[in-house]
């Protein structure tokens, strides 16, 4: 499926990803009926800021350190460091509607208060992240586009990295992991050339608190082995 921005003046940005799943339960529709306003950041989707004003994060996240997740998935990962690091403000990036309403069953069990969502593109997102705002992000499982013709979908290429770089404050960490080698290759070549520094590269052994993903555990069942990547814009 391709899909683009239809907005007058928006830029023209496929997306290839899927946006819906398998029917939702019942529960699930509820969650997003119930908490996703509440918890969606206003502002980064052109209908509603089509001047591209910065959000005003220090409101939003009440001055703390802002950490970002890109396609979270079915949010394992930004749950649990949500709840590990209360004192930091997490904003998750997810397209993938089944995801969201997975996420958003995590934080009510869970209660974490300091989660906001942008539930669609992360372009988007990066249009509207004041300079320098990101102290963390991070890219668990991009999807890998094996097909050679369909690299420059990847994540790790300079149409979504250099955005991502104006957006993280000089210093902070981006963290990618992934279990496709090719996907290795391209992320040691582009994240750097992109303007970050790669300060760490382990096979097999994640960061201390790594708390694991749904795609990685299917990676380690299917007996592909993960490599965790960081460097430093
Ligand atoms: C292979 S899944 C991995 C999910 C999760 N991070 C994990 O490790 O289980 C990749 C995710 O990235 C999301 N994604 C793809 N393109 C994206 C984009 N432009 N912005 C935000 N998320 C995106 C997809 O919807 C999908 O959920």
């Amino acid at each position: 499926m391709s899909s683009a921005n239809q907005f007058p003046g928006a830029p023209r940005r496929n997306f290839y990803g899927r946006t819906h799943g398998k029917q939702l339960r019942p529960a699930q529709r509820r969650y997003l009926d119930e908490d996703l306003p509440r918890l969606t950041v206003h502002g980064v989707e052109w209908e509603e800021n089509p001047d591209r004003a910065p959000l005003d994060l220090k409101t939003i996240f009440e001055g703390r350190p802002v950490w970002l997740e890109i396609g979270f998935g079915g949010g394992e990962h930004l749950a649990a460091m949500a709840r590990r690091y209360p004192d930091i403000g997490f904003i998750g990036c997810e397209p993938f509607v089944n995801g969201i309403a997975m996420l958003l069953g995590k934080l009510r069990e869970g209660g974490q208060q300091n989660v906001r969502l942008h539930p669609g593109d992360a372009r988007n997102l990066f249009d509207v992240l004041p300079e320098g705002s990101i102290e963390r992000a991070f890219l668990n499982y991009p999807d890998p586009w094996p097909k050679a013709r369909h690299h420059r979908r990847r994540f790790v290429t300079e149409e979504h990295l250099l955005p991502l770089r104006r957006a993280m404050a000089p210093g902070a960490m981006l963290r990618v992991a992934t279990d496709i080698e090719d996907y290795v290759r391209q992320t040691l070549e582009e994240v750097p050339q992109a303007g970050f520094t790669r300060v760490e590269h382990d096979i097999g052994t994640a960061w201390e608190d790594w708390p694991s993903t749904r795609y990685e555990q299917k990676a380690l069942r299917e007996g592909r082995r993960p490599h965790y990547m960081s460097f430093l814009r």
